[in-house]
């Protein structure tokens, strides 16, 4: 079957014919919305390099939670930025803590939407390391009962799935134990399972104010030349108890995200980070390219990839393109 038997322009004829035919969906219901909360009143601070992505207080989450509603967009991804930071970061598991709040206030303003919070230390110590400083290391063991305790605060607010970042060994298994043991056995594990050492991650740091205070995170983010290494960190965590896991970041790396969707059954998210975010603000702004087609054909590609879940901070300008062109 060839040329002039076969044309594949045929199947491209018309409108009804390529939604037909169209392998990929996309919709706002594959979407989770990153999301960053800050202490004081009437704050709605956009973030520089990050537009229209802003710092909230909780007096302003009301009317974002009712705009995410109307927009279809069935769950959010909750970081906080702490009054103080120390060197464990103890807001991280106040009961009164910025994101047990920010979950407090979801839960009252709209239950139905998902809540999902982001278990790290990062943003709450002084170092900006993702867990505990011991002569210049970060210790691995040590940080896992804070992690455990920072879970449980959050699904003692009320969050429906926690989503530990910070890419220390063990610590989904630390997290479903201390979860289990605080009764809290239906709160889902989104794991950061494979998540790189990644230069996208540059404009959260801004927006999260986490940048560490010396050294990096290579020894426990992966190498970006790594994919097999990807399957081993994605099967360890499917062995301590994950319920989904992610990818991170997602343009970058859509053969890593193929493969695990590949290897693994649980649902699969990949992080559309704030580097790619504000790449295509960047250009979109300067006229370079259509911002519209762009980040449909972007998320269509991580969709394609494998993604079931896709955290983004394009969500509500992709649902409202959606919602429009339907
Ligand atoms: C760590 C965390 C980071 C991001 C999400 N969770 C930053 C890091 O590892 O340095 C990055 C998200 C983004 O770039 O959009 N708590």
């Amino acid at each position: 079957m060839t040329f002039p038997l076969t044309r594949a322009r045929r199947l491209r004829n018309s409108l009804p014919l390529r939604q037909m035919v169209q392998e990929t969906s996309l919709s706002a219901a594959n979407f989770v919305y990153p999301m960053f909360v800050v202490h004081g009143r009437d704050v709605k601070a956009e973030i520089t390099s990050m537009p229209e992505v802003y710092h909230f207080s909780i007096d302003r989450l009301a009317a974002e939670i009712d705009d995410l509603s109307a927009l279809n967009i069935p769950a959010v991804m909750l970081f906080g930025i702490p009054a103080q930071k120390d060197p464990i970061g103890e807001e991280n598991f106040a009961s009164d803590g910025i994101v047990q709040q920010a979950v407090r206030e979801f839960k009252r303003v709209n239950p139905d939407i998902l809540v999902m919070t982001d278990v790290c230390l990062c943003e709450y110590t002084n170092h900006g390391h993702c867990g505990i400083i011991h002569e210049g290391e970060i210790l691995n063991d040590e940080t896992l009962d804070i992690l455990g305790k920072v879970a449980t605060s959050h699904a003692d607010a009320g969050a429906d799935v926690v989503a530990p970042s910070g890419m220390m060994d063990g610590m989904v298994k630390a997290i479903r134990e201390a979860l289990d043991g605080d009764g809290f056995r239906n709160v889902s594990i989104l794991s950061y399972a494979v998540k790189y050492a990644s230069g996208f991650y540059g404009p959260f740091r801004d927006a999260a104010q986490s940048t560490p205070s010396f050294g990096d995170r290579r020894t426990h983010q992966m190498d970006p030349a790594n994919a097999r290494e990807a399957l081993k960190e994605a099967r360890l965590d499917v062995e301590e108890g994950a319920d989904m896991l992610m990818v991170k970041p997602a343009l970058p790396y859509l053969d890593v995200i193929y493969r695990v969707r590949q290897a693994f059954d649980l649902p699969l998210a990949a992080y559309n980070v704030s580097g790619e975010y504000s790449m295509v603000k960047a250009a979109a702004a300067n006229g370079w390219i259509d911002e519209q087609k762009v980040v449909l054909e972007a998320l269509t590609g991580i969709r394609r990839a494998g993604a079931d879940i896709i955290l983004t901070y394009h969500a509500k300008s992709a649902a409202r393109w959606l919602k429009n062109n339907s």
